[in-house]
């Protein structure tokens, strides 16, 4: 029996039946809420409480982005996600030459405490749980969340968030990384221990597949390669003194949801068993959190399309779909006019109420794991499953992910991946509506959002004051004692975090981090 391949290359059967259901199904399975969380890592997921719906934003400046956090938590919001801009990203300030033109662009730009204080302004830290896409100075923008909070009497034990801290798959895939990966993972690592001590309801990391698929990798290579990159941090850290119980249970995970449904929904189940079983059998992990692998979802931007950009809504709704029927813990559906420019107020409402159509008008949030024991899913959940666990082993066949890395293996396997795809839209065999079929001759004109320019020039003129107005010896002194500590062995968040205090920027924070731990160059031409 012949059938259509999946996006990551296997055959689907156009029938499944009994036969084709996997040995020791209700072993492979467990109850959800249990070992090894094939059905869900919570008993209940949500029939007792839907996902956090949490939209990803901010453009502009402080105060720009808190008035959208305000709209989007008075819309229905449940979590906030800041986007920062490139520079920020990159940890520098918006006066440095090479920020110029970006100063803004793809998210806020934060320079020091007084921009951070700007953005949470009037925003209960206590009670919204905050998502920052902040990788290479991720401990630098936590300590400022930090700092702002303590300012407004909330202590570290009440702050819940994620910071994304992924610097394993900035090299293969995103980019935004400062350090070469020795202290970057030493620095991931001071980032555990730090939260483990004074924030311990911080998801320290959020190990992401999103951008690897959005760059082409397939649904096997997004989860193989991140749990890859997760296996690197659970070592580095255990390498670092740390137990593997007192971290573990505090990573979180991203993916992404494609519109081919039916395989995004094997792949989070296959993702959760794969991880269960290695911090059980591998790590030895005792505390059943630490074989939870807990995920946010966002949906596909790379298949959006600027031709009919309406048509993404319904593209967005099948894979906001997808993420819910895979059990994700947090969902952010892109607006319909992502792949024109940033999106408006209208259609960031859009995107937010698809979500609510999906958890309070239909009835998925009234059973747990509907797909559990369906053929077709099963079949597809262990068959994903088994082909990651060999990408994972050909990972380890290059010593670590840091040293696949190195010799360029995952991004040649995903730039594999993505010819493939292009050159199955180029051919007509993948459509893509509206694109190379559906067409129309004239599309609507239609009005992007834009950034104001000025915004860089009031962003040096902030920083600037800033400088002007603070105690520059306490700021030098303190950028030694980071230096040192980065020299040495102790955990480097803590003299961070006086030096924050003292009014230093983003940017020369990442500058003394720069002097003593260089800069990552890729080996590789890509
Ligand atoms: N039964 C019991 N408890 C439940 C429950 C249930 N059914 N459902 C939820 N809960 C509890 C949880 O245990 C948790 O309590 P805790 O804090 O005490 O542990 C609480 O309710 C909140 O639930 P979750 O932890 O499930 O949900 P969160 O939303 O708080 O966290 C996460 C989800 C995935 C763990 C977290 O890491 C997260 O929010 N990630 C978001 C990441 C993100 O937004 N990234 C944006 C990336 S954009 C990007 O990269 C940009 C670009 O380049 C694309």
């Amino acid at each position: 029996m012949s059938g259509r391949a999946s996006e990551s290359g296997f055959q689907i059967k156009p029938v499944y039946g009994p036969g084709d259901l996997p040995e020791g199904l209700p072993e492979r399975l467990g109850a959800p809420g249990s070992y090894p969380f094939a059905r869900g890592v919570y008993p209940t997921m949500y029939t007792s409480r839907p996902w956090t719906m949490r939209q990803y934003a901010g453009f502009g400046t402080a105060a720009e982005s808190n008035a959208r956090y305000r709209q989007l938590l008075a819309a229905g919001t449940m979590g906030l996600s800041v986007a920062f801009d490139l520079p920020t990203q990159m940890g520098y300030d918006s006066d440095e030459a090479i920020a110029s033109g970006e100063v803004g662009k793809v998210g806020v730009a934060i320079d020091s405490i007084e921009d951070m204080r700007t953005l949470f302004d009037g925003i209960p830290l206590d009670k919204v749980s905050t998502s920052m896409t902040i990788n290479a100075p991720g401990s630098v923008l936590l300590l400022l969340y930090q700092l702002v909070a303590e300012e407004n009497g909330v202590a570290g034990d009440q702050l819940s968030g994620t910071i994304q801290n992924d610097i394993l798959k900035e090299y293969i895939a995103r980019g935004t990384y400062i350090f070469p990966p020795k202290p970057s993972l030493r620095l991931v690592a001071d980032t555990f221990a730090y939260c483990h001590a004074e924030i311990p309801r911080w998801n320290t990391i959020s190990i992401s597949g999103y951008h690897m698929a959005e760059a082409g990798a397939s649904p096997t290579q997004e989860i193989a390669f991140t749990l890859a990159n997760g296996v690197e941090y659970v070592r580095a850290a255990i390498a670092a003194g740390l137990d593997v119980d007192d971290f573990a249970p505090r990573l979180s995970f991203f993916f992404v949801a494609r519109t081919t449904l039916l395989e995004e929904v094997a792949k989070f189940r296959a993702a959760r068993r794969i991880w269960a079983r290695l911090m059980r059998e591998e790590f030895g992990a005792t505390n059943p959190k630490s074989w939870m692998l807990r995920f946010h979802t966002q949906t596909a931007g790379v298949q959006l399309t600027a031709q009919q950009p309406e048509v993404n809504l319904v593209r967005v709704a099948v894979q906001g779909l997808g993420a819910v029927l895979g059990g994700t813990q947090s969902l952010h559906t892109n607006s319909f006019d992502e792949a024109i420019a940033l999106p408006t107020e209208k259609a960031a409402r859009l995107a937010l109420r698809t979500q609510q159509v999906l958890a309070y008008e239909t009835d998925l949030t009234a059973t747990v794991d509907p797909f559990a024991g369906s053929y077709v899913m099963e079949a597809m959940t262990a068959e994903i499953e088994t082909a990651a666990v060999a990408l994972m082993a050909r990972v380890a066949d290059h010593g670590s992910s840091v040293g696949a890395i190195e010799a360029g293996f995952q991004k040649r396997e995903i730039e594999s991946s993505a010819y493939r795809i292009s050159q199955e839209i180029d051919s007509g065999e993948r459509v893509v509506v509206g694109v190379n079929r559906f067409t129309v001759e004239t599309e609507e004109p239609y009005e992007p959002l834009r950034v104001d320019p000025a915004i860089e020039a009031q962003q040096c003129a902030r920083l600037a004051r800033l400088r002007a107005g603070r105690d520059n010896a306490a700021v030098a002194a303190a950028l030694v004692a980071l230096r040192t500590a980065a020299e040495g062995t102790d955990n480097v968040l803590r003299p961070m975090k006086d030096a924050l205090r003292a009014r230093a920027t983003v940017g020369e924070v990442c500058h003394a981090l720069r002097q003593v731990w260089g800069l990552y160059q890729p080996a590789d031409s890509f």
